[in-house]
């Protein structure tokens, strides 16, 4: 369960103060689908890393996955992300001296642990993906749209309940991207987990059971 109310993220613009996010109050149950539209700064990124807890808030409650993340400190935060939540970000963020499976891997390190089991489960997905022949294949090495898919591969890795993912599927031709967002909204009905995807693309949001555009969730909309 996802519950904003009243949520505001402003950053210092010289003298002023930049609303990057406002969000008066939005409800995602366990197990929904959404879509996460809105034009170009928006605010959909700053939004998902405050559902992620990697931002917090200027004001308002954010409580996702049974914690109120507005209440607690930054460590407590990145806990709570390790073990519920799943992150595709807008810009990879994968580890450039470290192959693709190693990627995945580090995915596990600050969840459920990195052993026998999360290894096999690494390279099932990157296999799954169609990443199985280059799994030992660095970043540097591979095609954006490879790399995007070995992220995804880390934010499903640890099996989360909550998966956040920011136009994961941008970098992918259409076939790839459509077979990419089978294999997750399959795992995520298989589980009941929770998806909130931001997608600039209709045909990807049309795919899910809601879509929410950020521009109606601003108090003043
Ligand atoms: N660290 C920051 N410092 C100052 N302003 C920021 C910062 N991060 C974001 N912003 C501003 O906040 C607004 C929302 O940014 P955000 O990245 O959330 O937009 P977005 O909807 O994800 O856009 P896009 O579709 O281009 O990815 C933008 O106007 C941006 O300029
Ligand atoms: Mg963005």
């Amino acid at each position: 369960m996802i519950r904003l109310r009243d949520v505001q993220k402003c950053y210092p613009l010289g003298e002023r103060q930049v609303i990057a996010c406002e969000v008066a109050q939005l409800e995602i149950a366990d197990g929904e689908q959404v879509a996460l539209i809105g034009r170009s700064g928006t605010g959909k990124t700053t939004l998902l890393h405050i559902l992620a807890g990697i931002l917090r808030p200027d004001r308002g409650e954010v409580e996702v996955a049974g914690a109120r993340l507005d209440r607690l400190g930054e460590s407590a935060r990145d806990r709570h992300r390790g073990r519920h939540i799943g992150m595709v970000y807008q810009t990879f963020n994968l580890l450039q001296p470290f192959t693709a499976l190693e990627n995945v891997l580090l995915g596990a390190l600050f969840g459920r642990g990195a052993g026998h089991a999360a290894r096999e489960r690494a390279e099932t997905l990157l296999q799954q993906v169609g990443l199985g022949e280059r799994l030992h294949h660095r970043p540097n090495e591979l095609s954006v749209g490879q790399v995007q898919r070995v992220a995804i591969c880390r934010a499903l890795v640890n099996d989360p309940e909550l998966i956040l993912m920011d136009e994961p599927l941008g970098n992918q031709d259409r076939a790839t991207g459509e077979q990419v967002l089978d294999l997750l909204l399959q795992m995520a009905a298989q589980d009941g987990k929770t998806v909130v995807m931001v997608t600039h693309d209709p045909a990807s949001a049309a795919r899910m059971q809601r879509t929410v555009d950020l521009a109606t969730l601003r108090s003043s909309a």
